[in-house]
């Protein structure tokens, strides 16, 4: 799967940006099977990537005092339970199907949520930024 990261994802604060690149670059790696090792470990280091990410950028939302900032953190906290219960599903069954439709989960989920709730917030972020 080619990578689906391109310019119009960006939100131009450079933070945000780099970890949404990486996000899509483990799922890319997480799509082909022959590029990652053990299965459990990878998605243990998505999981931990995308909460890690989460709350960076609920910390920035809080400290800039962004009002939406509740609501933001309830389209995180959904994703964190689809992702969950794909987790389940793999840990239950031990079936590697789950990586691939896990990989298209984190894109799809990502692609929607930045153009849309990331934009938004990024660019009232960047207003009250003094240079
Ligand atoms: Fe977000």
């Amino acid at each position: 799967m080619a990578s689906v990261w391109n310019a119009a994802l960006e939100t131009n604060v450079e933070k945000i940006d780099k970890r949404h690149q990486e996000i899509f670059r483990q799922a890319d790696v997480l799509a082909d099977p022959s590029k990652h090792g053990k299965l459990t470990d990878m998605l243990k280091f998505l999981g931990e990537y995308v909460i890690l990410h989460f709350q960076e950028e609920e910390d920035l939302q809080i400290t800039s005092k962004y009002s939406e900032f509740e609501n933001h953190k309830k389209f995180h906290t959904a994703f964190l339970a689809s992702f969950q219960e794909m987790n389940q599903r793999y840990s239950n069954t031990g079936d590697k199907t789950v990586a691939l439709d896990m990989a298209k989960l984190v894109t799809d989920w990502l692609k929607d949520h930045i153009m849309v709730h990331d934009k938004k917030f990024a660019s009232y972020y960047r207003s009250t930024i003094k240079e």
